[in-house]
């Protein structure tokens, strides 16, 4: 067992009983540890792989993924962890979310970027505000890994909150380009970061900002680069259902390689009811001094039937270019891996219920999901 995974074991233990705590103080502790565990993870060696991918393996865009599942966007964000997401026995590794300049993410009442698990209602809330080394910097290390078969690599892009319309798209449109060259497989238009103050209403996402958008991208990037990468969108699984087939109808109109449901959760009422009364103190707290997205399990029951109507509208069309349907939000278990791929949802991402069973499995949570009987 690595020390990583002995502390995982023990911090376990003490997540759990993290409601005695006053919140100020649980969200200070873990906010930093969130932090300085993924920096351990991400630089973490081992020296023979936990899971090798056998029969879950997959081709999408010409390359072979080596099963269903990546983690999702934030977890690796300066693109550190490839090597130690391979050897786990992930699908794939997705870098990101990066921006055209460097980014410090959030802070507030000395909190820097704020994070809380709540282990008993299988959820977490961050704020974390897209802190990134950037587009060109995470480029250049992405260009130096030596990839493995089986494991192709995506990024996740924003445009950088704040910052006129011409300029934040220029700076999406060469993070493509940067990315292009560093030999990235895909990547990941992130469309609904709730925590940079710059947050699309999900409730009506077809307004005319983001069809400007789009079309920037396809006029700038996709027709424009006779080999360009296939870019999937990124909503919130806050998104209305009756807004999917208009939203995939317009991806794929416009060329875009897929779409992914989802992102975290503004929806604190709604959400609330699936919070364990213990941690209900310090889940109100986070939300009403932070604010910022839920993730995990309140979130499972959304992406998947945001993801599978998605797929229902891609299979109604004729299709001139592959187009891909993600699901992230609550996955966790081998039967919520198994319900995508009976929905015909051909990829997934986990970052909440990745860390519940690091937990557990430590880097064996991939041989752990793919062969409990
Ligand atoms: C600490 C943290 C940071 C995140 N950062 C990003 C990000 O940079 N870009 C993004 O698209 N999503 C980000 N997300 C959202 C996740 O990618 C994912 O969509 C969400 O957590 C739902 O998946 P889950 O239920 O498996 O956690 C972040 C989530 C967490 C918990």
């Amino acid at each position: 067992m690595t020390f990583l995974e002995t502390i995982a074991k023990f911090d376990r233990v003490v997540r759990l009983l993290s409601f005695y705590f006053s919140p100020r103080l649980a969200i200070e502790l873990y906010s930093r540890g969130r932090r300085e565990f993924v920096h351990a993870l991400s630089e973490e060696q081992l020296s023979t792989p936990r899971y090798i991918n056998s029969g879950n393996k997959v081709t999408i865009w010409g390359v072979e993924f080596g099963n269903r599942l990546m983690n999702a966007a934030g977890m690796f964000k300066n693109g550190v962890g490839y090597d130690v997401s391979y050897m786990q026995g992930a699908g794939a590794f997705l870098a990101g979310t990066t921006t055209a300049t460097p980014r410090a993410g959030n802070s507030k009442n000395g909190i820097l970027h704020p994070f809380m698990p709540y282990p008993r209602s299988e959820a977490a809330l961050n704020w974390m505000g897209l802190p990134n080394d950037s587009h060109e910097t995470v480029a250049e290390r992405l260009s130096r890994i030596n990839k493995k078969d089986g494991c192709p690599i995506g990024v996740s892009l924003s445009e950088s909150p704040g910052v006129d319309f011409d300029i934040a798209m220029a700076g999406v449109v060469n993070g493509f380009m940067l990315y292009e060259k560093a030999g990235v497989t895909f990547a990941e238009l992130n469309e609904s970061c709730p925590n940079t103050g710059e947050h699309h209403d999900s409730t009506n996402l077809l307004d005319n900002t983001l069809i400007s958008r789009l079309e920037y991208i396809r006029d700038k990037y996709i027709k424009h680069s006779g080999k360009s990468i296939p870019i999937v969108v990124k909503f919130s699984t806050d998104t209305d259902l009756a807004q999917v087939p208009s939203l995939v109808n317009l991806l794929i109109d416009m060329g875009f390689g897929g779409v992914n449901f989802g992102n975290t959760s503004v929806n604190y009422m709604d959400k609330l009811i699936q919070i364990d009364h213990k941690e209900e103190d310090n889940f109100r707290y986070f939300m009403t001094h932070f604010g910022g997205g839920i993730s995990g399990k309140p979130l499972r029951a959304d992406s998947l039937n945001l993801a599978s109507e998605a797929v229902k509208i891609r299979n109604s069309r004729e299709l001139h270019k592959e187009f891909i349907v993600i699901r992230t939000g609550g996955i966790e278990t081998i039967e919520d891996y198994n319900a995508s791929v009976d929905a015909g949802i051909d990829l997934m991402q986990w970052f909440t219920g990745y860390f519940e069973l690091f937990s557990k499995h430590g880097h064996d949570l991939y041989k752990h999901l793919f062969t409990q009987k």
